[in-house]
């Protein structure tokens, strides 16, 4: 019985503080020979194995040797129905979305397709060690529907959320404010808090939405205060040119939705890779999150996102990384956090192993209001974890030889190879609630 109570025992490392404003002696705790005790899905003690062996000696314990067992990795944004447009060749991101995107979305208004697609893409994220994902449906309320049905019946904690778009689109991906008002209201009263799942508020972007409809999914936000809203900010430089022009009187991107009262603690904007250091400003005072999407960035040319700028103790803000599957090319968080090395490369700052693992993790929960629930191994918090292999690779094995480490510098250094180098053949097993969901 997965519920009842029982142990992984193993090589553990999550995060207990932020390690972008507090030191990594007092941010990464990393355990060489640890225990987790499960119960009913949940974390019910983590320490030592010396410290909690006696205590727990007759529970059914998974050993793991030469493994590194990490948190479950967050997306922080992803559209499910691009699982099959990735890798689209040769534009920028509004001809992209002409040309291959809206094409795609189509198809999702057969419930069946949704469901199909779905499930394929869900069994991807698991792969990957991907356990919680917030993300885009398309327009069609039932490829919301087939989302969640799938999602919940993997147990898995997933936000997701119809489009709203009701202009520059195909008549055939476009709702009316009304309509996509009491769409969304019908589909947060079905499943938000359903089981593991939660809903966002997700109007695509600001051209396609009219003042209209974002003022009406601020109405939705008043009257539903817990559900998310998740949309696109600030990605593209012609984007943010032609979303100036159609709003004349907003000060900047950001304002247009600050305008319809879409920025607050519960808001997700993905990519934010134009903005401006007042919009950064009014983003950390408003306490809402930006998902850093690097390799969708540099597929679509969009550029290099201010990770520095967004994570200054000054005007610090909550920061998750994002996969943007199809815009992004990979669905590996450890491929995703390589790339973001890469970014921060090339603005002559660094990314070390320990950040960039805190924001597919701990930092992830944060930027999606789950720390609570979420992100580290604290008794309490759901039991969603990855078995890493850091020598999954014979290339790996010879590149990450010693393991497990005996420092935390040898540690640093060995995540930073797997990171580098890792992508879902790093990933041995994964953990739902407990229970295991995947092994390779
Ligand atoms: N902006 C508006 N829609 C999209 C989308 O589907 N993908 C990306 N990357 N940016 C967008
Ligand atoms: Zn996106």
């Amino acid at each position: 019985n997965p519920s009842s109570l029982h142990a992984i025992r193993g090589t553990f490392l999550d995060f207990i503080n932020d390690p972008f404003y507090a030191s990594d002696a007092d941010s990464v705790r990393y355990i060489s020979d640890g225990l987790l005790v499960v119960e009913n899905g949940a974390i019910a003690d983590f320490g030592t194995y010396d410290d909690l062996h006696n205590r727990y000696a007759n529970l059914p314990t998974e050993t793991y040797f030469n493994k590194l067992i990490t948190p479950g990795f967050i997306d922080t944004h992803i559209h499910y129905p691009q699982y099959e447009m990735v890798a689209a060749y040769g534009e920028q991101l509004l001809e992209w979305l002409n040309k291959y995107t809206f094409p795609t979305e189509g198809k999702f208004h057969d419930y069946a397709y949704a469901q199909k697609i779905a499930a394929l893409f869900l069994d991807e994220l698991l792969k990957n060690g991907t356990t919680t994902a917030l993300v885009f449906a398309t327009v069609h309320p039932q490829s919301v529907d087939a989302f969640f049905e799938v999602a919940s019946r993997l147990n898995l904690r997933m936000i997701c959320g119809k489009v709203l778009m009701n202009r520059y689109a195909p008549d055939f991906l476009t709702d009316t404010p009304q309509r996509a008002y009491e769409e969304s209201k019908k589909l947060i009263q079905k499943w938000h808090n359903n089981g593991r799942l939660l809903y966002a508020v997700t109007p695509r972007f600001a051209i396609t939405s009219t003042d209209e409809q974002l003022r009406l999914a601020g109405q939705l936000l008043q009257e539903f205060p817990d559900v998310y809203l998740h949309t696109h900010l600030s990605e593209n430089l012609q984007e943010v040119e032609w979303v100036a022009e159609l709003f004349p009187n907003s000060k900047s991107y950001l304002d247009v939705y600050d305008r319809a009262g879409l920025v607050g603690k519960t808001s997700v904007f993905a990519h934010g890779v134009q903005l401006t250091d007042e919009e950064f400003q009014r983003l950390s005072h408003a306490k809402a999150a930006i998902s850093f999407c690097p390799t969708s960035n540099l597929f679509l040319g969009s550029g290099l996102f201010k990770l520095h700028t967004a994570k200054s103790a000054t005007m610090p803000i909550k920061v998750g990384l994002g996969t943007d599957i199809g815009a992004g090319t990979s669905f590996s968080m450890l491929q995703t956090m390589s790339e973001a090395y890469k970014v921060v490369q090339l603005q002559n700052q660094s990314l070390s192993a320990f950040k960039a693992l805190f924001l597919a993790t701990l930092g992830g929960a944060i930027a999606l209001s789950l720390d609570d629930k979420l992100g580290n191994f604290d008794p309490g918090k759901e039991a969603d974890f990855v078995v890493l292999d850091p020598q999954a690779t014979p290339l790996m094995a010879v590149r990450n030889q010693g393991f497990p480490a005996k420092s935390r510098e040898e540690l640093s250094d060995q995540v930073f190879g797997t990171l580098m180098l890792g992508d879902d053949r790093a990933i041995h097993a994964v953990y739902v609630a407990g229970t295991l969901a995947h092994q390779k």
